[in-house]
């Protein structure tokens, strides 16, 4: 079984899409660990409600980036995870801790990458009158919301969204694409070239993703 290390900073509900396609079989893999940077974070106890073990590595307790980084990276090393899965994790990683993980690395954002990186992308996507939003998976990079786009899903956008309706419709779409994704690279399905991302064999409806 591949071993995925979760990282968040809030509610987890893309943490829970994943956990619940570990516990369907969906996902040949187990979420061995979930780390925060927030005590506060909802999806801690996510977490331990499926006796998942937990770490808060408080971002407020270390004076740089680099100190900080350093410790995150040895709290997820010691499980030696296959897959790191950003989901929600707010912060902006140093280019050291990418190298680390590179190829490993995942992230989730919503918005059709390479539109709206950072916060309130939702509402960038009515406030500009686009009438198609949604999510992208990729693979981590140094920059904000970059590195090569794995797979995206996008969503109309209606006349009378708020951000809260759009972000409710993009929500759907993220807890089926993530699992997918993580699917993939715990089956080594997914390789990530000079050239782009490329995702080995057909996917078969008894795979259960017709
Ligand atoms: C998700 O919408 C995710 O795309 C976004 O944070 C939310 C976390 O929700 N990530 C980013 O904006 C990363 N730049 P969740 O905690 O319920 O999974």
């Amino acid at each position: 079984m591949a071993k995925i290390v979760v990282l968040i900073s809030g509610n987890g509900s893309n943490l829970q899409a994943i956990i619940d396609s570990t516990e369907t079989g969906k996902i040949a893999g187990d979420v061995v660990a979930v780390i925060s940077n927030k005590s506060s974070a909802f999806g801690l106890q996510r977490a331990s409600n499926h006796n998942i073990a937990t770490h808060i590595v408080d971002h407020t307790q270390y004076d740089s980036r680099e100190s900080y980084d350093a410790e995150l990276a040895n709290t997820i090393e010691q499980y030696k995870p296959d897959v790191v899965v950003l989901a929600g994790f707010m912060r902006i990683l140093t280019a050291g801790f990418v190298d680390q993980f590179t190829g490993r690395l995942i992230n989730i954002h919503p918005s059709l990458l390479p539109k709206y990186q950072g916060l309130n992308t939702h509402q960038r996507a009515i406030d500009a009158g686009d009438t198609e939003h949604g999510c992208s998976v990729h693979y981590v990079n140094e920059q904000l919301d970059g590195g090569p786009v794995i797979l995206q899903a996008k969503v109309p956008v209606f006349e009378d969204d708020t951000a809260d309706t759009l972000a409710e419709r993009v929500h759907v779409q993220e807890h089926m694409i993530y699992p997918l994704v993580v699917k993939w690279l715990c089956e080594k399905r997914l390789r990530l070239q000079s050239d782009g991302v490329y995702l080995d064999d057909l996917l078969l409806p008894e795979q259960g993703y017709a």
